[in-house]
């Protein structure tokens, strides 16, 4: 039921702050240790691990690509992300020491499950974060995370994508946890920032009003463009996919650091580019991405720019400020990807679209 919602998708658009405090229900004990009981792969296995696999499809591929900044960070231990219809083709190498993660909302995309397969072939311990119980691919892999999102109707994921989000934080922190490594002590802070992170999905919920004019002002345009850096990068990505999904138009993500490399040959008058721009940090990404603001917007771009409330400097440099809580640079993408949703959203349902079947697109893709 819609109850009371335009969309499948709109409803859970503002179901996340729910389906987010749901995945991280019961995962901190009294003396702020994360508990994972569903990891059913021994701590001594998983102080063995010497490289991580990440392999997904979709939406769920680009919360791989913020995995992966989290983990490495974290745990100090290699990772890669890989779409899975790549993986298993090219041989990939992988032993009893790689861990690989798979991410799927369904848990029955034939290109991740044939990863899986193929990994566990090899030998490979296999981690799947799912959000439906009893899936094949929870059902083939040693371990599952399940998401809480609840069923997810609407074809393009929203609560699927922060669940997923989540989950890998989680995994990442448990990781951390287990091999001692000297993140290990951040462990509750972080989970602490996690807890609010419902809280920080509900601001940007609340202040909806302004992207929803953006996409009625934008619904001609016949591309937009997306730039991010670190784990904006992959938000950019999945603000770009959404578009495509949903409304039909030419929409590309890049990693803003590679603005100067060719994609500011496409910068012009008036075309719409979303920026997403880090959190202060020690290290100088943000003054980066601002300075990349400055190059588009001299260009004639639109900048829609997506910042913490107290960033003068990017706000000066947006046509159209959108604001972002608090977070440390690592959580960030789960409340920047929320205006993003919701612009695609919006702008699909001005031009009459069917948001939740999308043409050409399935909710599970379940051939290869
Ligand atoms: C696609 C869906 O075909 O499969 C996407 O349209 C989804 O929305 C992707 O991200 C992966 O699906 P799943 O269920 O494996 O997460």
């Amino acid at each position: 039921q819609k109850q009371g919602y335009d969309w499948y998708m709109r409803k859970e658009i503002f179901e996340q702050p729910r389906a987010v405090a749901d995945t991280l229900l019961g995962r901190l004990n009294e003396r702020g240790e994360l508990i994972l009981d569903e990891i059913r792969i021994s701590p001594e296995t998983l102080r063995r691990i010497d490289k991580i696999v990440i392999v997904a499809c979709g939406t769920a591929f680009y919360a791989g690509l913020v995995a992966k900044y989290a983990i490495e960070h974290w745990t100090r231990i290699p990772c890669e992300v890989e779409v899975a219809s790549e993986f298993r083709y090219r041989d990939p190498i992988i032993d009893p020491m790689t861990l690989v993660v798979t991410i799927s909302q369904s848990g029955e995309t034939a290109d991740t499950l044939m990863a899986i397969r193929h990994a566990r072939e090899q030998g490979a311990k296999v981690i799947a974060i799912c959000n439906t119980n009893g899936a094949t691919i929870p059902r083939e892999s040693d371990a599952v995370i399940y998401t809480h999102a609840g069923p997810e109707i609407g074809v393009a994921s929203t609560k699927g994508f922060t669940t997923q989000l989540v989950a890998c934080y989680l995994l990442g922190l448990y990781l951390a946890q287990v091999r001692g490594m000297k993140y290990g002590d951040e462990i509750a802070a972080l989970l602490r920032e996690l807890e609010r992170m419902p809280e920080a999905i509900q601001g940007m919920l609340d202040n909806q009003q302004q992207v929803l004019d953006l996409a009625r002002e934008f619904v001609n345009e016949p591309s937009v463009l997306f730039l991010g850096r670190h784990v904006g990068y992959p938000v950019a990505l999945e603000g770009a996919l959404k578009l495509k999904e949903l409304a039909y138009i030419h929409a590309e993500g890049f990693a803003a650091g590679e603005l100067k490399h060719g994609p500011i040959a496409l910068i012009r008058e008036d075309l719409p580019v979303f920026v997403v721009v880090p959190p202060r940090g020690r290290d100088q990404l943000r003054d980066k991405v601002v300075s990349n603001i400055a190059e588009v917007r001299a260009r004639g771009a639109k900048t829609i720019v997506l910042a913490e409330a107290d960033d003068e400097e990017a706000r000066a440099a947006a046509a159209v400020f959108i604001e972002l809580p608090k977070l440390s640079t690592l959580l960030q993408p789960v409340a920047a990807i929320i205006p993003l949703q919701l612009f695609a959203c919006e702008l699909a349902t001005v031009q009459g679209h069917d948001v939740d079947q999308p043409r050409n697109l399935a909710k599970s893709v379940t051939v290869e």
